[in-house]
């Protein structure tokens, strides 16, 4: 059953009239009896109608426009793109680890070391329906004259260095250059007048802990209120990427200030995690709502990157981490269970709650099979390694970061199709 109605039928100017009062009920009744995917398709709709029903029915232009920015097809009718397994893809990876010249030693694992490739012959299948190819010429074109920006911490990060390796084929030699300003990395492409940046704000709020080289601070304090200090550097951008988690989980309460940083007498209050970051996370869509222009940008959200720091958890040896794993989780029922399935619920609750048209990228599940993609001992070291740690290397790798390329290109071929094919 398809509903015969669409905004467009509207008249201009309607009055408050019973007609309308009862389509809208309507409406949310065929929204109740279709759950999530009716949300899916209309739901912007539905919460534009009920947002000026609320205030006042003279204003029929804030109805959304039919179509998501830069939209330009549609994924399968009920298809889950997050929902899928991994299979094996010997045209993967998209892109050579050599042939990147912006990968940070942190993710360069044949550089480093790694003996075996399997982790970048892989590719997400859906169980849906398939992702559309990543079209590197689409998404250039498509950002000609704009700006593209990542905010968030070393994860988002690396998915910004994913993109700007699957794009930067296309370009010239000398129409590229890739510039650090303290917080703000920015690529640009030149004769597309467009650049993707990315911004280090590990909580999307002021901390303790934003300057972008010296950030390793244990008692991490995060300022209530305060997304504008960093959210200044963002306005006017088209395509946003949001990503906060990993600093959120000190595995104590998080310390939230109050007054300003300049205080002499600081008062601070704690909150737990899960309060903490809903704070944030509202903090993040009001940010959204008030800044950005729901007609032309587009804006997206990464959900929690999984670690793999214990093998017992996929049932693995005791002792053990990602060290050494050269295959993912096959288990399809597997949850990686410190990605602590109360933070998700989090980011469900504030969202469907929400008004703000903003995309979640919803790379949690996904990631969690992937214990083969991390950078282990590969990668560039912060300190030259003891002899203990050494002969003990499960003691050192890093179970957080991933490898370039690998997963994260994934990421983005998610993002590609989340903005392309709404
Ligand atoms: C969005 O676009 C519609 C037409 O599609 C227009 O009426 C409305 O004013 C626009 N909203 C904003 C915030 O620009
Ligand atoms: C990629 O996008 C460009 C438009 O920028 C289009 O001309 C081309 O056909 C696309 N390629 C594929 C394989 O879809
Ligand atoms: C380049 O892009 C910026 C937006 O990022 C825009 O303001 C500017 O007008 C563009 N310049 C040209 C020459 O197209
Ligand atoms: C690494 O894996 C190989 C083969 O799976 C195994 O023989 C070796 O003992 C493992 N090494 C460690 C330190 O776990
Ligand atoms: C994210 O995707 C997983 C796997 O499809 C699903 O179980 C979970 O509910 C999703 N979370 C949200 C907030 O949509």
């Amino acid at each position: 059953m398809k509903p015969s109605f669409s905004p467009s039928s509207l008249p201009r100017k309607p009055p408050i009239s019973p007609y309308l009062i009862t389509l809208l009920a309507f409406i949310f009744f065929v929204a109740f009896l279709y759950g999530e995917d009716f949300m899916c398709l209309f739901g912007q709709q539905l919460q534009l109608y009920s947002s000026s029903y609320s205030t006042s029915f003279s204003t029929p232009e804030r109805i959304k426009p039919q179509k998501l920015p830069f939209a330009i097809g549609k994924t399968e009718e009920g298809c889950d793109v997050f929902s899928g397994s991994w299979v094996k893809d010997e045209s993967r990876p998209l892109y050579e680890e050599s042939e990147c010249p912006y990968i940070q030693p942190q993710l360069t694992c044949q550089e480093h070391g790694r003996p075996d490739k399997d982790y970048q012959h892989r590719r997400w299948q859906p169980h849906g329906c398939d992702l559309p190819e990543f079209n590197a010429s689409l998404m250039l074109e498509t950002l000609r004259g704009k700006r593209m920006m990542f905010v968030g911490d070393s994860l988002n990060r690396g998915q910004y260095v994913s993109l700007v390796c699957l794009l930067h084929r296309l370009i010239p030699e000398d129409a590229k250059s890739m510039e650090t300003f303290d917080s703000l990395t920015v690529f640009t492409a030149k004769e597309y007048n467009a650049t993707i940046e990315f911004y280090w704000a590990p909580f999307l709020l002021e901390s303790n802990s934003d300057n972008a080289v010296i950030h390793r601070v244990n008692d991490r304090i995060v300022r209530k209120g305060s997304i504008n200090k960093h959210g200044k550097h963002w306005k006017g951008v088209d395509i946003l990427v949001f990503n906060t988690y990993l600093w959120w989980m000190t595995g104590i309460d998080m310390k939230i200030l109050l007054g300003s940083f300049d205080d002499e007498e600081k008062e601070i209050v704690e909150l737990s995690t899960e309060d903490a970051y809903r704070m944030a996370m509202k903090s993040m869509l009001r940010w959204v709502k008030l800044n950005m222009d729901p007609n032309k940008t587009r804006v997206f959200f990464a959900s929690m990157s999984p670690s793999h720091g214990k093998s017992i958890e996929w049932g693995g040896k005791e002792g053990g981490n990602c060290y050494n794993q050269t295959s993912p989780i096959d288990d399809p029922t597997y949850w990686d269970p410190e990605s602590r399935k109360s933070i998700m619920g989090i980011i469900g609750e504030v969202f469907k709650k929400s008004k703000v048209p903003i995309t979640l990228l919803n790379i949690t599940e996904l990631s969690g099979y992937r214990k083969d993609a991390h950078t282990s001992i590969y990668k560039k070291q912060w300190s030259p390694l003891t002899a203990e740690q050494l002969a003990n290397p499960v003691s050192y790798a890093d179970c957080v970061h991933w490898c370039l390329p690998g997963l994260q290109d994934t990421w983005n071929e998610l993002l590609f199709a989340k903005l392309f094919y709404p």
